[in-house]
């Protein structure tokens, strides 16, 4: 017999059905057993009757253990229907049961809200707690976000690029996760912090309109809001100015919360913008929480944040004229805005200096962040002389870049999203780990498959890497 799932029961009254998954619940009560049954399309209620053959097989299951079920869809009494639940005017009536497999009792509770669990044992059971269902809404949404994303970019002309995971160093800014070559000795890849080289090297490939749903790994503290590995949507295009990129995503995130969280409100359309000056003298941080009711679980104030100075003063006291070296405050690759061209090419008031750079904040978070990119060869080199590289150190990181850019490199420009970013605040969570699949803790560890670990001492001779104690 064919499944049937067990939201699409109540169209099948009158007949018998296969239902596949989970008791949800089970109460015994002496000649009658009544199940709660789940799959992922939700709960419906079970009764095996006195006298039937599935009494026994009943009697032997516990919660959580994975059953075929053949039963008959029934109508309800009047008197029991439950108008407000799923499937509340039907119920089951059980004539088999097939026990697909046993489970012994859980080490928690997953049917009630688990955030009030200690956390670490919800994390070294992940599977256990993403049958809770707020996490299975939590991911169900994300995919919804990432399915819209996807259909309407492909729609706009965009394609789906995959761009390496073993990669080299990138200057976005934090530390790397780096990975030891066996074929190299000596020798590491560096796993990627963002696709940003490669999506501008895919501009200079001729594919014009990139995107990518993109791992990005950075070893940096965890916080709320942040983890070593996360999602990007990344994306690039060609021929473009910061008007033509803040729109598309303007109305990407527009529709995404039109179309899937048709409950939430935006405050307001156009996104408001505010400068990075303007913004730190009201709001002190260059995210502002926009909000006109920060009580409202349902509100969204997003707003972009442009003219943010391109360079800044590093912190480095002992250079000899107490004023410290410059350094970028977003990104390398973004190319000032056209005003501000000049002063970069002559290296004119390097302070004063105002990027492309656009980032777009929702509700106090940076949810992502682009440009406008430096296309041109020249005016990319002088950049990194003025972060104090020299010249056999730019080639060597970044003469690839610089190579791409004299052979016919378009203008181009994009962003970034923190996809998990955004979907922990359209599903309301306070935490980004809620709607990761398996996230690391604070502290960087994945504790149900107890990474990181250590490796076997032939693995590491393999390498040639000896373990030193840290000090
Ligand atoms: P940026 O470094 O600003 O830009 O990253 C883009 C967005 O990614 C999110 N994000 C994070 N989310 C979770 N955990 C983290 N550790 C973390 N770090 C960043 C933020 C951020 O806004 N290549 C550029 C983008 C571009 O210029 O196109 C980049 O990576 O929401």
């Amino acid at each position: 017999m064919q499944r049937t799932y067990i939201a699409d029961l109540a169209k099948n009254v009158g007949q018998e059905v296969l239902i596949q998954g989970w008791i949800h619940v089970r109460r015994d009560q002496g000649k009658m057993v009544f199940f709660d049954f789940r799959d992922m399309s939700g709960l419906v209620q079970g009764v095996v009757l006195p006298g039937s053959e599935a009494i026994e097989t009943a009697k032997n299951t516990r919660e959580e253990f994975v059953v075929g079920v053949r039963g008959r869809v029934n109508e309800r009494p009047e008197r029991n229907r439950q108008a407000d639940k799923q499937n509340g005017s039907i119920e089951l009536e059980v004539l088999g049961i097939d026990i697909l497999n046993t489970s012994e009792p859980l080490p928690y509770n997953v049917h009630d809200d688990t955030l009030g669990i200690n956390e670490e044992i919800r994390l070294k059971h992940r599977f256990l707690d993403l049958r809770n269902s707020r996490l299975q809404k939590n991911i169900r949404n994300r995919d919804a976000v990432i399915h819209l994303v996807r259909n309407t970019l492909h729609d706009q002309h965009f394609i789906e690029v995959e761009t390496p995971i073993l990669t080299k160093s990138t200057p976005e800014g934090a530390r790397d996760f780096i990975v030891p070559s066996r074929k190299w000795p000596g020798s590491f890849f560096a796993l990627p912090q963002s696709p940003q080289q490669y999506k501008q090297l895919l501009m200079s490939g001729g594919v014009e309109r990139y995107f990518q749903v993109a791992k990005c790994m950075r070893d940096e503290d965890g916080r709320g809001d942040r983890q070593p590995e996360f999602t990007q949507l990344d994306m690039e295009m060609s021929f473009v100015e910061r008007g033509d990129v803040m729109a598309l995503n303007e109305q990407l995130l527009i529709s995404i919360v039109t179309e899937l969280y048709p409950e939430k409100k935006i405050q307001e359309i156009p996104f408001p913008r505010i400068s990075y000056k303007d913004a730190m003298a009201k709001y002190g941080n260059d995210r502002p929480d926009v909000r006109n009711d920060k009580n409202d679980p349902n509100l969204l104030a997003f707003c972009w944040v442009v003219d943010f100075p391109f360079f800044e003063r590093t912190d480095k006291s002992d250079n000899p004229d107490g004023k410290g070296e410059w350094t970028y405050t977003h990104n390398p690759f973004s190319r000032p805005l056209p005003e501000h061209m000049a002063n970069l090419i002559e290296k004119k008031n390097i302070g004063d200096i105002i990027t492309s750079q656009y980032d777009i904040v929702l509700n106090g978070f940076e949810i992502g962040g682009g440009s406008i990119r430096n296309h041109e060869a020249d005016a990319l080199h002088t950049v990194f002389q003025i972060l104090g590289h020299d010249g056999d150190k730019i080639e060597k990181d970044f003469g690839h870049m610089l190579t791409a850019f004299k052979l016919g490199t378009p203008p181009h420009g994009g962003i970034a999203w923190g996809l998990d970013r955004l979907v922990m605040l359209l599903q309301n969570e306070a935490n980004i780990r809620e709607v990761i699949a398996f996230p690391k803790t604070g502290e960087g560890k994945d504790l149900m498959m107890n990474a990181p670990s250590d490796v076997s001492e032939a693995q590491l001779k393999e390498l040639g890497v000896q373990i030193q104690p840290i000090k």
